[in-house]
């Protein structure tokens, strides 16, 4: 880990089709590089129903970042279930047209390592599925990491329930992805797709591991749930030698702009989290 710090945007389901408001995307691009991010990461739904038109500004949208973008597809970047022929025989056909064949991402950083996989699918409607393959990706990145690297997996999907959060979806398969994400030493996790921007240690026994989940609010999009019933948030994370934190960033529609809402603190490493 180098002594500075490294900061990491994490902006989701932005549903490029269903955006809240004309300034709100343009809020949270310029917000995004006044963190000073080292990378942004991007976890899924970029589009709403998987057209041409919404990749189109999905692409233009992640072409504005100054920092390099590491970005995984939502089940919202398949094809609609009106396309059951191409949802079912190559349902992220656009996504890898319009954004990126790679379907396993990774970015190193000095002190940071980063892992995207994949959970949308086209047999699956909302709770997705991570392939065994990608799993294994996963796993040889990480092995492979410097050991004091912080390990960042990025998924649309959640890959454990929360509590605070209701029932909501989790990927089919998630035990066995939690599990090996736990096993490469995966100290934060960064999801998506319920709308609702949340964060939470989760404690992993008997292994004895603390993750973080960091479930972030849809950024742009008027599709925001529950509490967060029209509201727009996104994450800033910060790295540090120490420690790390995790800054909720909501739009205020009045100002135009995102400010802070809450921020959470965890120590590297340790057991339980300073809030
Ligand atoms: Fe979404
Ligand atoms: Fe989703």
């Amino acid at each position: 880990m180098k002594p500075g710090s490294v900061r990491i945007a994490h902006v989701s389901d932005v549903h490029f089709g269903k955006i809240a408001a004309p300034d709100v995307v343009d809020a949270l691009v310029a917000d995004v590089h006044a963190s000073g991010a080292d990378l942004v990461a991007v976890s899924g739904d970029l589009t709403q129903r998987a057209l041409p038109r919404q990749y189109a500004a999905a692409r233009d949208f992640l072409a504005r970042f100054e920092a390099p973008v590491i970005v995984v597809p939502g089940n919202h970047d398949v094809y609609a279930w009106w396309r059951p022929a191409g949802r079912l025989l190559n349902p992220l056909r656009r996504y890898r047209q319009y954004v990126t064949e790679d379907l396993t991402p990774s970015v190193r950083l000095e002190g940071l390592s980063v892992f995207g996989l994949n959970s949308a699918t086209g047999w699956t409607v909302k709770g997705g599925h991570v392939r065994p393959a990608d799993r294994l990706r996963m796993t040889e990145f990480f092995k492979a990491a410097p050991e004091d690297d912080f390990r960042i997996l990025v998924v649309h999907h959640h890959l454990t329930r929360v509590r605070a959060l209701g029932p909501h979806d989790v990927a089919r398969n998630a035990e066995d992805t939690l599990d090996a994400a736990v096993a490469c030493g995966v100290d934060l996790v960064l999801c998506g797709h319920l709308h609702i921007s949340h964060i939470e240690p989760i404690e992993i026994v008997p292994a004895d591991h603390r993750l973080v989940i960091a479930s972030a609010g849809t950024a742009t999009s008027s599709r925001g749930r529950r509490q967060h019933r029209k509201s727009n948030f996104y994450n800033v994370v910060t790295v540090e030698a120490e420690s790390f934190r995790v800054e909720e960033r909501l739009f205020d529609p009045d100002a135009g702009s995102f400010r802070a809402e809450m921020e959470t603190s965890f120590s590297r490493g340790a057991a339980s989290a300073t809030v």
